[in-house]
């Protein structure tokens, strides 16, 4: 392959990458052309998601992007004495045309178009890549368009609960009030979840915009990101975007010389599982405890500092801008069913190939398990997945075969959530994964209800004393009516759906839940 004028070279700079090496990696490859004065220009860009491959560098070729991966700093010398710069195909590390590696390739990013793409903070590269497409239609429509767009496209909510945005923001607009509110969810606290973070890396003016575009249909001028404190770079890059997106008028007052205006604020959390849970983090946004409230009244008509807000997951809020970018009955196209557009799944745990694959919902799990996952990183065999949280069910082989779809995943009691999808090998024991999930449920209860404080406790008692084989059958018994309290009982889904896990370990596991011979 021939190489382009002027060497270009990709870095990526995400978290995960960061934890890889990717800064030494750039150091070492900056030192390499300094010492050779060799003219090369350096790109962070996000992460393609390939995480398995990272960190993952790639160069610019007249054919398209060339990537080499996984480089560590020892694979430096080789790589640029073979002059990878230039798309050289014989290096070991050599993994062909970025957009060829099938894992990618297999993917529907719609979303994550541009993360991995762009250098994250060039205002430049967004907007040559569809940025603010949707944002400067939406500045041509009314409020009411807006939402009529959004609710019909199909879109449903990416944080967990699947609830159509459109009708939220309806809400909120029909609600008469001086001031209004939309506030991102950005606490990411599912295991095994990344997506949010990899956005806002990688791509954060797409979330700018899509909440831009929420408070202008709604009637808000003011906005919060709710972030998780682990994010610390996330925090970084989103401060910087901010910034750059108001010096350039596509955020602060009279955006665009439209005479309409939209602030934003990042907030960072505290650590705590349940503030992710809407009705606590606008609690913990107000500056107090993370409890949850009772509903009624919504947030959409009594959110935050008692004024109506929208509140959304950050992948719900970053798509906003595709749908206004190409409208409506373009994405009610892709999905299946009720089930509209693409879901980010996030595949962690015991996986050949970890990684963000963005598909149209549809396909099997077992497509993201082996197609995309190959299997474990173990070499065992799969024993269960566990999708959607530490509230969604383990899910045994048997139910591989069930098509990624809301309506699909509630047929067996199970959620698609914020798409993280934890794997298992055969040595896991799943009792004490049951064990674990309500123990999770205890700790991180908020204490509001009975059924989740009390019920959480005195269900990791229950199960202790059905593995220990003390009064089996009839602790199992009690432990059903237990979860069933929780179920019917909890005001929030915290306690609602911790027996989700249970009762699936305890029902296609019962093997782990007996007496653990002494070997
Ligand atoms: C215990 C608990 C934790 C939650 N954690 C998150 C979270 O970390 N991020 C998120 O977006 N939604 C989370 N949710 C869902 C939110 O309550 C809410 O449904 C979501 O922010 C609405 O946005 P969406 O409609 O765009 O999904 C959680 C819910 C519960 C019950
Ligand atoms: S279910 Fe648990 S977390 Fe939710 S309100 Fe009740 S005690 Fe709090």
């Amino acid at each position: 392959m021939s190489a382009v004028a002027t060497p270009k070279m990709y870095i990526p700079r995400d978290t995960t990458a960061l934890s890889l090496g990717a800064d030494k990696v750039a150091e070492a490859i900056s030192h390499y052309a300094e010492d050779n004065t060799l003219p090369l220009h350096i790109t962070r860009n996000g992460s393609r998601g390939l995480y398995w491959l990272e960190p993952m560098i790639e160069v610019a070729t007249e054919q398209g992007r060339v990537a080499y991966g996984p480089v560590t700093v020892d694979d430096v010398e080789s790589l640029m004495d073979g002059g990878c710069w230039s798309g050289n195909s014989d290096h070991p590390l050599y993994l062909g045309l970025t957009e060829e590696i099938e894992y990618l390739k297999n993917q529907q990013r719609l979303t994550f178009s541009r993360v991995g793409v762009i250098d994250p903070l060039s205002l430049d590269e967004y907007c040559a890549n569809g940025g603010f497409d949707g944002l400067h239609n939406a500045l041509g429509l009314s409020a009411q368009a807006i939402v009529t767009t959004v609710a019909d496209s199909g879109l449903r909510g990416r944080g967990g609960a699947a609830f159509p945005a459109g009708i939220k923001w309806q809400t909120v607009l029909n609600t008469q009030a001086e001031q209004k509110y939309i506030v991102c969810n950005a606490d990411e606290g599912d295991s095994g979840t990344y997506a949010d973070r990899m956005l806002m890396e990688s791509d954060p003016f797409t979330l700018i915009e899509g909440m831009t575009i929420a408070g202008l249909a709604v009637g808000a001028n003011k906005g919060y990101i709710y972030l998780r404190e682990e994010y610390r770079l996330a925090d970084e890059v989103l401060q910087q975007a901010l910034a750059i997106a108001e010096a350039n008028q596509y955020l602060g007052d009279n955006i665009r010389g439209s005479g309409k205006s939209f602030h934003l604020e990042v907030r960072l959390g505290a650590g705590a599982y349940i503030c992710g849970e809407e009705t606590a983090l606008l609690e913990s946004l107000e500056g107090k405890r993370g409890m949850v409230r009772a509903k009624p009244p919504l947030p959409a008509i009594t959110g935050l500092f008692g004024k109506p807000t929208v509140i959304n997951n950050v992948i719900s809020l970053a798509t906003v801008p595709i749908i206004l970018a190409r409208g409506a009955e373009h994405y009610k196209t892709i999905g299946v069913g009720r089930s509209l557009g693409t879901l980010p799944f996030q595949l962690a745990g015991n996986i050949q190939r970890p990684g963000l694959v963005e598909l149209a919902f549809g396909p099997g799990l077992s497509t993201l398990l082996n197609d995309f996952g190959g299997g474990t990183r173990s070499g065992r065999p799969i024993k269960a997945v566990q999708v959607g949280g530490p509230l969604g069910a383990y899910l045994p082989e048997s139910q591989w075969q069930t098509p990624l779809d809301y309506e699909a995943f509630a047929g067996i009691n199970a959620v698609l959530g914020h798409g993280g999808v934890v794997v298992f090998d055969e040595s896991v024991d799943m009792g004490e994964q049951a064990r674990f999930s309500m123990e999770f449920c205890a700790i991180e209860s908020c204490g509001k209800c009975t059924p989740c404080r009390i019920g959480s406790t005195r269900g990791v008692e229950v199960i202790d004393k059905i593995r220990n084989g003390d009064e089996k059958e009839n602790n199992i018994e009690l432990l059903t009516d237990l979860c069933d309290t929780m179920i019917n009982g909890s005001l929030c889904a915290m306690g609602g759906m911790t027996p989700f896990p249970v009762m699936s370990a305890l029902q296609h596991f019962p093997n782990d839940f007996t007496v653990q011979e002494e070997v």
